[in-house]
């Protein structure tokens, strides 16, 4: 280790979709968390444009690294590796990250780290409450994710119970704040107006949640449908839309059934810790109510703060570190972004090599010196 405290100093890189983050981490200790964002260039698209944000991240890459670095007060050479988004996520993002980390790892002789977007997301909360209890159920909530997945090491051992079989939460909350002509993304501002509005007003469906349906299964699309009819009958009857009761009643119908399945899960797996990540972790509602069902359940809440549940460079770092920490197998050279990465591979080890320095070292001399 480059660092007599014994930790991987790591810095992660994350480009699998709009945000361009760069972090850096020694252990379970967050040292950088620098993010720029194309958000801005996609909002008037309603989502996110993949060839933009490809561009964006090219361009904002060198510089958010620097920043990281700086942020942090260490020096590339110190960093014991790079590890970054293998995916999934937006194929042409995806590659301007790795290429990236490449390149760095290349010419500074370091080991090279692909690791999985969504354990990544699980693993951050390392860095807000320290190690993460083994098994812990984590439930998963993003623009492209909503997932309950089982972890006994977040290395090694991702299983997933159940998922969407439709729009991911996240994307509900982006839909309908369209229709509400809120903008993009929604989920915050959906988030802003439901706290001035009433979460019974408007009785909305709970998808999946019938006695015979899939019990960790989630459907967001016949309430996103459920809403947006709603709103239009309101329209077509000249009425004003009552946006923050709208709001708050959308956002109730999500949120109590993701933390319902989340709490039946930790039950039923006898798992006595429930992690909530992903950007929709961030909202406030979602965060109460999974406190107020846990604390009942007698089960432990783990949540990162807002600016970690989100897409960030320090979640990447985060996971990154604890492949060094346990002695996993660094990638190869060859590493690809693959936009579908399965959730049961935490990382992307290479083929047969030794791990970490000693085949990074042998590999850079020969090129870069000989
Ligand atoms: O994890 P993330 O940053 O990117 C993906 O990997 O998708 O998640 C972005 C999603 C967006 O759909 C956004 O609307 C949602 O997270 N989100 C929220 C909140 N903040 C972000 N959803 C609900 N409430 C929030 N406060
Ligand atoms: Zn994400």
């Amino acid at each position: 280790m480059a660092d007599s405290r014994d930790e991987p100093l790591v810095l992660g890189i994350e480009t699998s979709c709009d945000e361009t983050g760069v972090g850096v981490v020694r252990g379970t200790t967050l040292l950088a968390d620098a993010v720029a964002s194309s958000v801005d260039e996609h909002a008037r698209f309603g989502g996110v444009v993949p060839e933009v944000a490809s561009r964006a991240h090219l361009e904002a890459m060198v510089p958010t690294i620097d920043r990281a670095l700086k942020e942090a007060g260490v020096s590339a050479r110190d960093l014991d590796g790079i590890a970054v988004t293998a995916g999934p996520g937006l194929a042409g993002a995806l590659l301007v990250g790795v290429s990236a980390a490449k390149a760095y790892a290349y010419a500074l002789g370091k080991p090279l780290y692909g690791v999985n977007h969504l354990a990544s997301h699980i693993c951050v909360d390392q860095l807000e409450h320290g190690a993460l209890p083994e098994p812990t159920m984590a439930l998963l909530v993003s623009g492209g994710h909503s997932s309950l997945l089982l972890s006994t090491d977040i290395t090694s051992d991702v299983r997933p119970l159940g998922a969407t079989i439709d729009d991911a939460a996240g994307e509900a909350f982006d839909k309908i704040a369209r229709v509400l002509n809120l903008g993009f993304p929604g989920g915050p501002v959906i988030d802003r107006y439901a706290r001035e509005g009433d979460p019974n007003a408007i009785a909305f469906p709970r998808g999946l949640t019938g006695p015979r349906d899939a019990a960790y299964d989630f459907s967001f699309s016949g309430l996103k449908t459920a809403v947006a009819r709603w709103i239009e009958a309101k329209r077509a009857a000249g009425e004003e839309v009552p946006v923050r009761d709208v709001s708050a009643s959308f956002q109730e119908a999500v949120v109590d059934v993701l933390t319902r399945k989340a709490v039946r899960a930790c039950k039923d797996e006898g798992v006595d810790h429930l992690m909530i990540g992903g950007g929709v972790a961030a909202n406030s509602r979602l965060r109460a109510l999974a406190q107020e069902r846990c604390e009942a359940a007698g089960i432990r809440l783990r949540v990162p703060r807002p600016k970690l549940c989100t897409d960030n460079g320090a979640m990447v770092a985060a996971l990154g570190a604890e492949m060094v920490a346990r002695n996993r197998a660094a990638s190869d050279w060859d590493l690809s972004a693959d936009s579908s990465l399965p959730v049961t591979e935490p990382h992307v080890p290479g083929q047969g090599h030794p791990h970490g320095h000693d085949h990074v070292h042998e590999v850079s001399k020969e090129n870069l010196y000989s």
